[in-house]
């Protein structure tokens, strides 16, 4: 069949060249965006004076129908009309007649696969958003509840220094609030509309771009129309986001990992976030959190084809720009599945505190305190870093943790050393001394609990 752009040419297109030209597969999820848009512009034409407003009503009336019966179902998309956009013209001209052949005066699919995709991710950056913050919820519960649970903090993976586990956890909750952060600034960037740019020039009709963008819920429009047409950014900006989200929830993926191991066993995962073994009988894993920590790969290969298929295009429109689809809505299902899965798998993960205190114990990560201890009472930091290094080393040797050497054993390194020296070392002593502002003491951490359920607020 000849396409609605028979003229030219004769319109007839090589079936297998049909098919990969084709958009409609993909791009059909934007049908809502693209119909409210053909609205807005229809009613535009209509209050301008380019159509009558009884064509104007006609053209509303019918749009709303195809809306109608596309959610219903009465309606499906035809795959071989080229895309979305033609699709909908096509019925709603199939329907309505010649009235139909004038919806797209004035217009451009190049500025209307524009709008269309603004449309859809600022949409999609709301519900992101919010799937973000449901995770934000459940760790500022596992954080309340394990307010007091001492854990080793970690640096090159070995015992440093003791935390409390809800200092550890509120840590990805201040990354997963700058995520929040980042994507409203990229929708306040995104959220200006091209239509009206049309093919690239702008048009000789006299059309009111404020009052469609307006009517679609846009803060302004696009000021250059070469620019509306052919900027790609809100899509590199939004997969950097996700990248960022991404990275984020696999780091905290492999940390869910390394806990709910046989050697760590902080935690355990709740048996609906994880998975048997087809063979060895004993086995939980956690198959979630690895998914995410693979899919992390997904997204960032997103973020790289965009890049890579903008990188060189001149200006304005050209047909590799119909690859942004894909990219951006394959990081958009990711994105949303894996933050899906995230939260409730949070929200319910066991924790094990005495496991913890267990680790904490045993790795000498309140040697930096015993060092500070012979610091306040007189001895230079590096003179006392080598003394407390040597106790650790004794203590390795016979089997020991600073908290079992006796007082004589003590000062037989240094006559600073009293009995007040246990008190320092104590675990949660180490931690609630760290009052520095941000620290890991328990009045920090309900600091921070507070900051983060403000913002959730
Ligand atoms: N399906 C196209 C895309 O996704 C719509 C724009 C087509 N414009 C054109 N001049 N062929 O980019």
């Amino acid at each position: 069949m000849a396409k609605m752009w028979a003229g030219r040419t004769s319109g007839v297109v090589d079936s297998i060249a049909d098919d990969f030209n084709s958009s409609i597969s993909f791009d059909c999820r934007m049908y809502k965006q693209d119909i409210t848009g053909s609205m807005a512009h229809a009613a535009m034409l209509g209050a301008k004076g380019i159509i009558s407003q009884a064509e104007a009503d006609t053209l509303i009336d019918g749009l709303q129908g195809i809306l109608d019966d596309l959610n219903s179902g009465k309606l499906e998309f035809d795959l071989s009309c080229e895309d979305i956009h033609m699709f909908v013209e096509q019925v709603l001209t199939q329907r309505l007649g010649d009235v139909g052949k004038k919806l797209h005066t004035a217009r451009s699919r190049n500025d209307q696969v524009a709008l269309d995709l603004r449309m859809y991710l600022r949409e999609e950056i709301d519900e992101i958003s919010q799937l973000i913050r449901r995770l934000l919820q459940a760790i500022v519960k596992q954080a309340e509840e394990n307010k007091h649970a001492i854990v080793p903090g970690y640096t090159h993976l070995q015992r440093a220094q003791p935390i409390l586990f809800s200092h550890h956890l509120l840590a990805y909750a201040m990354m997963l609030l700058r995520d929040l952060n980042r994507l409203k600034d990229c929708r306040r960037r995104m959220n200006v509309s091209p239509i009206g740019s049309c093919a690239l020039a702008g048009t000789t009709y006299d059309t009111d771009r404020y009052l469609e963008a307006e009517r679609l819920g846009f803060d302004g429009i696009c000021l250059n129309s070469i620019d509306g047409v052919s900027d790609r950014d809100f899509c590199v900006e939004l997969l950097a986001c996700f990248s960022t989200v991404m990275m984020h929830l696999s780091r905290f993926s492999e940390e869910i990992i390394l806990w709910s191991s046989w050697e760590f066993q902080f935690v355990q995962l709740s048996d609906s976030y994880t998975t048997g073994s087809s063979i060895m009988p004993q086995k939980k894993n956690p198959d979630m959190a690895e998914l995410c920590r693979g899919k992390t790969g997904r997204v960032y290969g997103d973020l790289t084809a965009m890049l890579t298929t903008l990188k060189g295009l001149p200006l304005a429109y050209n047909k590799d720009m119909q690859e942004d689809k894909e990219a951006v809505f394959d990081a958009v299902d990711t994105v949303k599945m894996c933050l899906k899965v995230f939260a409730p798998m949070v929200d319910t993960m066991q924790t094990k505190p005495e496991n913890m205190k267990k680790a904490a114990q045993t790795g000498f990560i309140n040697a930096t305190d015993l060092a500070d201890y012979l610091v306040k009472k007189g001895m230079p930091f590096r003179s006392a870093y080598q003394i407390s290094g040597q106790i650790v080393a004794r203590c390795i040797r016979e089997g020991k943790v600073l908290e079992t050497l006796s007082l004589e054993d003590y000062q037989s390194y240094s006559d600073l050393f009293e009995k007040d020296v246990f008190e320092e070392i104590d675990l949660l002593n180490c931690v609630e001394k760290r009052i520095s502002e941000g620290g890991t003491s328990v009045a920090s951490v309900e600091k921070q609990i507070a900051y983060v359920k403000e913002r959730l607020a």
